[in-house]
């Protein structure tokens, strides 16, 4: 069989040190694939994949870990729904992910590019991805400017007909091509496997469009840390973004400041907004609220990034 210039360069440059590529456990590769989705490599690699993996070994211990459990699991990691949503999963698989992409495309957090993607690399489907990065190499190797997701899909299926004997090391390849060489503002055509038949290697950073970028919501805040007898109030979030996270009380009024102990400022970024925020801190009786952790307790549960800036205050 012949191997195009693409597998040839993946068997000679590819990650092949990658955990997740070094293993067949259909759960590893699950998991890598979840956090892998909104995160870096390089984080994923150092502070959370084995992490997790030694808490939660299989899927059985992670349906049986409580949501408290695996949301500090995955505290640092962000987007936290994913980490609610391999929960479930793991909840609803007993043990054992599904095998075809229609039953992985159904589980909740795995759309159909991730569903292909584990179909592949852990149970050997013969089926192209389309994530974020390969979107991007399609947009340039057919010199598109703008395009659907039907209309990616189908390119995706055409690049990937020639190697389709060769779908695990096809999908990898471009997930380092995607990361390494035909990156958003600096491509490196020059030592990129699909120059030869690249349409757009002469102007790749006019593929695709740019989309006008969304500002983002400035959120001014005044949080405040409750305190009694060296234990703190906390609420636990409900609404999507940090579900489940524990966090101090937040207002979007300003407070009296009279009555409260300014501590200083925090500043943070999420994908949407962008969070600055007073942090005051109040002694209050216990009876006012229901949830109040000592330094020790505040340890085994998940905080947001933000409520630890906020919680560093205090030291
Ligand atoms: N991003 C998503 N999946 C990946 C994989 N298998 N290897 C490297 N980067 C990835």
């Amino acid at each position: 069989m012949n191997k195009t210039p693409l597998i040839q360069w993946y068997e000679k440059y590819g990650r092949h040190d990658l955990p997740w590529r070094q293993t067949s456990n259909p759960y590893h590769i699950y998991l890598s694939e979840i956090m892998l989705q909104q995160t870096q490599v390089k984080t994923v690699l150092e502070r959370f994949y084995f992490q997790f993996l030694e808490k939660f070994p299989t899927l059985e211990s992670l349906s049986c870990a409580t949501q408290d459990e695996v949301l500090k699991a995955w505290e640092g990691l962000g987007y936290y729904t994913r980490a609610r949503n391999v929960h479930k999963t793991a909840q609803l698989t007993k043990n054992q992910l599904p095998q075809t992409v229609e039953e992985l495309d159904a589980l909740p957090g795995i759309g159909p590019s991730t569903a292909n993607a584990i179909a592949c690399f852990a149970f050997g489907a013969c089926v192209p991805i389309l994530d974020g990065n390969v979107k991007r190499i399609l947009y340039r190797y057919y010199k598109t400017k703008v395009a659907n997701d039907k209309e990616l899909w189908a390119l995706s299926n055409k690049l990937f007909k020639p190697n389709e004997n060769f779908a695990y090391e096809h999908n990898q390849a471009l997930m380092d091509i995607g990361s390494g060489i035909c990156t958003r503002t600096q491509p490196k055509c020059g030592i990129c496997p699909l120059n030869e038949e690249c349409s757009g290697k002469s102007s790749p950073l006019v593929y695709p469009t740019k989309k006008a970028k969304k500002k983002k919501e400035i959120r001014e805040r005044c949080l405040v840390i409750y305190t009694c007898n060296h234990q703190v109030a906390l609420f636990q979030n409900e609404n999507n973004l940090l579900k489940g996270l524990w966090s101090f009380a937040q207002y979007s009024d300003e407070i009296d400041e009279s009555e409260y102990t300014y501590k200083g400022k925090i500043k943070h970024e999420y994908s949407h907004i962008s969070l600055r925020a007073k942090v005051y801190i109040k002694e209050v009786k216990k009876e006012r609220f229901e949830n109040w952790f000592d330094e020790q307790e505040i340890e085994a549960i998940a905080l947001s990034k933000a409520d630890h800036k906020a919680l560093e205050l205090l030291s």
